[in-house]
């Protein structure tokens, strides 16, 4: 069996604090094994579990906790059956909410039920279950536009998981959607991720590194590309996606440390790409550009 704590934090700063102290080795012993931090859609409280090989010290852990604790609801110490270790860091992974969409692994489908912005992703292989501050970054980018932009054709650069592609497919069900990653693995869990949120016939997969694959030029110029890779693969794509998105389209580019935002803006800005928005949650930009 492992030890559960779970403690409730006065805000989500806090939880992030006393997740992130909670992982660190301490004097006692009572290092934790995994820790998250997340936000209870139904209550909008924030909670921290992290889980022990054994009882940890409760004193000790109050001490070390006490800074960021809401006051009215003591933590509580339960023991957990000793799963496997993916069902245990599933588990761990909360639901995440980024603009009106609420990302949720499979064990939170009960507590989900069957809303319109509800995406079912487990961790897996590929990188994208929304706990990434630039996969959320892109979410609530999609959300914004939604209400004023209506894209019929759209790439998702990058795909990992899937789940931009899906959200994309979710909110604008008449667009033609592309998800493509350079990493066959990831298609592959996208294909499984697309097929259970049930859509399935409205994404198109491909395996291709950038743009290269007919596949990916056929629907080109696209109206909108979500491109949540790295700094460095952005600025290289730069001229190749200037031409892939047709003038008055839109690009959303993440994966980018708020200290490179400047060389990525400066090099899409030459390749004829007008910022319209910034936001840099945890120092990881989302770019929302316009094709002039
Ligand atoms: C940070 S993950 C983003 C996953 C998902 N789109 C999300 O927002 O959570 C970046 C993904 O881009 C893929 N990738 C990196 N460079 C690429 C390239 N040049 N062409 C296509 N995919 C690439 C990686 O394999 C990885 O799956």
């Amino acid at each position: 069996m492992l030890t559960r704590l779970r403690a409730t934090a006065a805000d989500s700063l806090a939880a992030r604090l006393m997740a992130e102290r909670l992982a660190e080795p301490d004097e006692d012993g009572s290092e934790a094994l995994a820790t998250s931090s997340f936000e209870d859609p139904s209550t909008g409280s924030w909670h921290v579990d992290a889980y022990y090989a054994s009882e940890p010290d409760s004193t000790a852990i109050l001490t070390r906790i006490g800074p960021w604790l809401e006051a009215a609801t003591p933590p509580r110490l339960e023991q957990v059956p000793d799963e496997n270790w993916v069902a245990i860091s599933q588990a761990a992974l909360p639901p995440v909410s980024a603009g009106h969409f609420l990302v949720h692994g499979g064990h939170d489908r009960h507590i989900v039920g069957r809303r319109r912005f509800a995406i079912e992703i487990d961790a897996g292989e590929a990188f994208g279950t929304a706990h990434h501050a630039t996969t959320q970054g892109c979410l609530a980018a999609v959300d914004r536009l939604a209400r004023r932009y209506h894209p019929r054709t759209i790439l998702d650069l990058g795909c990992g998981s899937g789940l931009l592609a899906i959200s994309a497919a979710r909110v604008w069900p008449a667009a033609r959607v592309v998800a493509s990653d350079i990493d066959p693995v990831a298609v592959e869990v996208a294909a499984g991720n697309v097929a259970l949120n049930g859509a399935r016939g409205r994404i198109r997969l491909v395996t291709a590194p950038g743009l290269d694959h007919p596949r990916l030029r056929d629907l080109q110029p696209y109206d909108l590309v979500l491109a949540n890779i790295l700094a460095g693969p952005l600025i290289r794509l730069a001229p190749r996606l200037s031409r892939a998105v047709r003038p008055g389209g839109i690009a959303v580019l993440s994966g980018i440390l708020g200290e490179q935002a400047r060389e990525v803006l400066a090099t899409y800005a030459m390749a004829g790409f007008r910022l319209v928005e910034k936001r840099v949650p945890h120092n990881w930009a989302t770019l929302v550009l316009v094709r002039a």
